[in-house]
């Protein structure tokens, strides 16, 4: 049964959601293990939504050890067929300032040690991968974001993610290569979940909130969590502003995906043949 046809997860800073009504917590389990908390089920002015914590509500959970493929098993099992995802990311542009939104449309894979397919194991299928965001749900996020006029924050429409393991920040060195390699912002979290939601057939899109600049600007510390944590709470609050209007856009009106229909050609092993 369809429970929400629209997932959110939050990041750094972003644990719950003021606005959602009608709430029911569920525990979901799944083949690969359990999500990273209890994924909240609810309304927001009226629409159906699942909100899940990326890190534990209580923030228990490193980059490395989140389990990326509970996470979009369960938001697939609950019917999710579009995810936004809020994550706090350093900025690597002097154009792009602590507080501005990105909206990604490219990711540099920098991880280690993840697991990032639900392939394997007698399954073998290739997702292609070259648009890693969904466009059309970038388009409604950056939308949404550009109609609420948000004072202080500068909108950013793609860019290149750099996804690093973590859990420490990176050395001035690692943040200059990025910086060489035209990379904008720089996080530790949304590619694994970019990759397996496509498996998953589901649209994602990341509304990317700049809380730092790295360790790189001559003119600026070196990211801290304090930074981090300073930034987040301003940025948690638009973000849930955001969040909102950008469902209430994809209740009306919701976007064609080519992740709706990523496994047509993907699959390469015979399933005629599989027990
Ligand atoms: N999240 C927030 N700021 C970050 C940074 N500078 N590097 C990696 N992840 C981050």
């Amino acid at each position: 049964m369809t429970e929400a046809k629209i997932g959110i997860i939050g990041g750094s800073g972003l644990y719950k959601m003021d606005a959602l009504k009608d709430i029911k917590e569920v525990h979901i389990e799944t083949p690969f293990g359990s999500p990273s908390d209890a994924l909240i089920l609810g309304t927001l002015d009226e629409v159906k939504v699942a909100f899940l914590a990326r890190h534990g509500r209580n923030h228990t959970l490193l980059p490395t050890e989140l389990p990326f493929r509970a996470n979009i098993y369960a938001m697939k099992k609950l019917g999710v067929e579009y995810i936004i995802s809020a994550s706090a990311v350093g900025s690597l542009k002097e154009e792009v300032k602590p507080l501005d939104m990105v909206v990604p449309d490219q990711f540099i894979d920098r991880t280690r040690n993840r697991i990032s397919t639900f392939f394997g194991e007698g399954i073998v299928a290739h997702i292609t991968f070259g648009e890693p965001i969904c466009k059309n749900l970038a388009q409604v996020v950056a939308d949404a974001i550009a109609s609420l006029n948000l004072p202080d924050v500068n909108l950013h429409r793609g860019g290149i993610y750099v996804c690093m393991e973590g859990p420490a920040f990176s050395t001035k060195a690692e943040s200059n290569l990025y910086r060489s390699w035209d990379a904008t912002i720089i996080g530790m979290t949304n590619l694994q979940e970019a990759k397996l939601a496509r498996e998953a057939e589901i649209a994602y899109a990341t509304m990317a909130l700049v809380t730092d600049y790295d360790c790189w600007h001559p003119d600026h510390d070196n990211v801290t969590v304090e930074m981090v944590v300073a930034n987040l709470h301003s940025n948690a609050v638009n973000a849930q502003k955001v969040i909102q209007e950008a469902v209430r856009q994809l209740s009306t009106n919701p976007p064609k995906s080519e992740a709706h229909s990523a496994l047509k050609y993907a699959i390469l092993t015979r399933l005629d043949s599989v027990p």
